[in-house]
Formats: structure tokens, C-alpha cells, sequence
């Protein structure tokens, strides 16, 4: 089993490439859980309403913080810790390294604060490997805006932060994944989803999580 961390700006890819791996995975028989944080538990979902609708709720960046790190802490002992003792890989779009980009980074309060409430939240559960889909921020901005045109669907309360923001949280991601190369693999978001498949699965096929 492993569990699998999928993060970058808004529009990167990730669920597209989630959702190729994971017909790889039915393929190979592998049993596998979708998740996606702020979310992937009741409460979590609920969470994630407030912290994403753009009406009345407008929290403090240290209210923001607790609120991504309630619904992580609910997350890891409900869905999760569960499911990796079963044996099952999980694959999270999005998790602890998301605090770090967005609330340190972004919000600029400061990483050993958020590192602590990653630490708190989490008890010390860590992704086997967190897979960064690297994309500029224009071009996140220009995927964004087609999706927009395409489906009506407006952007978030964080996605509607300044590219300023959204530079310092590229930048944090690209820092934390340079720091800790073992655990994290950096894709080229310009890529197709198909060449970013095929990078992953060596990836995973090198760490024998997959056979060949
Ligand atoms: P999503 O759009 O990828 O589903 O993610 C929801 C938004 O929440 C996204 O803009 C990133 C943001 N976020 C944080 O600011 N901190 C966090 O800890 C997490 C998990 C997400």
C-alpha cells in the first residue's frame, strides 16, 4: 500500500492525472481510496464549504489555518489511518504540504506555526510521496479562465487571491519539494497527462510499490 499526496496551483492537472493512475490501479487489481482534503470526511466537506464560498465567511489567516487543520485531523483518523491499515493505497488530492504553500507561503504566517498544526493534525501521519504538478502562475491563471468559459463555474475565495499569492505558493511547494527529494516527485505540468502518468509509474515501479 502507499499513500499518495497530489498537490500544485489551481488547474495543474491533478485530477486528471489521479484519475489515469487510478484506472492503472483497477487495472493491476490494486485497491485504492479517492480523497481530497479540505474534505473527504463529512465534516470535512462541511469545512470545506466555508472555507471556499466567497460570501459571508471571511476568516482571519490563523482561523483559516485551524479550519484546513480540523478537517485534516478528522481525515487521517476516519479515512485515512483506516484504510492504509487495511492495506488499501490512498490518494489525496491535496493535504499537509497544502498548509505550508498556502497558509505560510501565502498568508505569510510563519512555517514552524503551520509545520506544528501539519504535526498536531496529522499525529505524524506523512505521505510516502507527494507529487508536485508544476505549472507558472499564468498559466494556472489561463486554465483557470478556460474552465471558467467552459463549465460558468466562478472561482473560489482562494483561487480569487492576488498572482502574488499564488507566486509565493508555487515558490513554497517548489522549496519543500527540493528539501526532501526521497518524498517528493516534481512533474512538469506542461506535460500531457499521459507523460505525466508515465513519469509517476517509473516512479512507483522504482520504489517497488507497483510490479512492472
Ligand atoms: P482544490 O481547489 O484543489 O480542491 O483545493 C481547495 C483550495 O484550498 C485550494 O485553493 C488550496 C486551498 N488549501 C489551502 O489553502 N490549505 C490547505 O491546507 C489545503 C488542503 C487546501
Amino acid at each position: 500500500m502507499a499513500f499518495l499526496v497530489f498537490e500544485g496551483l489551481d488547474g495543474s492537472g491533478k485530477s486528471s492525472l489521479m484519475r489515469v493512475l487510478e484506472s492503472e490501479l483497477s487495472r493491476r487489481r490494486v485497491i485504492y481510496h479517492h480523497t481530497r482534503e479540505p474534505g473527504g470526511t463529512p465534516l470535512g466537506e462541511e469545512i470545506r464549504k466555508i472555507l471556499l464560498c466567497k460570501g459571508m465567511s471571511n476568516p482571519v489567516p490563523r482561523a483559516e489555518l485551524l479550519l484546513y487543520q480540523a478537517s485534516r485531523a478528522q481525515h487521517v483518523d476516519e479515512v485515512i489511518k483506516p484504510r492504509l491499515a487495511k492495506g488499501e493505497w490512498v490518494l489525496s488530492d491535496r493535504f499537509s504540504a497544502s498548509s505550508v504553500a498556502f497558509q505560510a507561503g501565502g498568508r505569510a504566517i510563519s512555517d514552524q506555526d503551520v509545520l506544528t498544526l501539519n504535526q498536531f493534525a496529522t499525529a505524524g501521519l506523512t505521505p510516502d510521496l507527494t507529487i508536485l504538478l508544476d505549472i507558472p502562475v499564468e498559466e494556472s491563471r489561463r486554465r483557470q479562465a478556460h474552465r471558467t468559459a467552459q463549465t460558468g463555474e466562478a472561482s473560489d475565495r482562494i483561487e480569487s487571491e492576488m498572482d502574488e499569492f499564488h507566486e509565493r505558493v508555487r515558490q513554497s511547494f517548489l522549496k519543500q519539494a527540493a528539501q526532501d527529494k526521497k518524498n517528493w516527485l516534481v512533474l512538469d505540468a506542461y506535460q500531457s497527462t499521459e507523460e505525466m502518468l508515465s513519469v509517476l509509474l517509473k516512479a512507483l515501479k522504482d520504489r517497488q510499490w507497483l510490479g512492472s
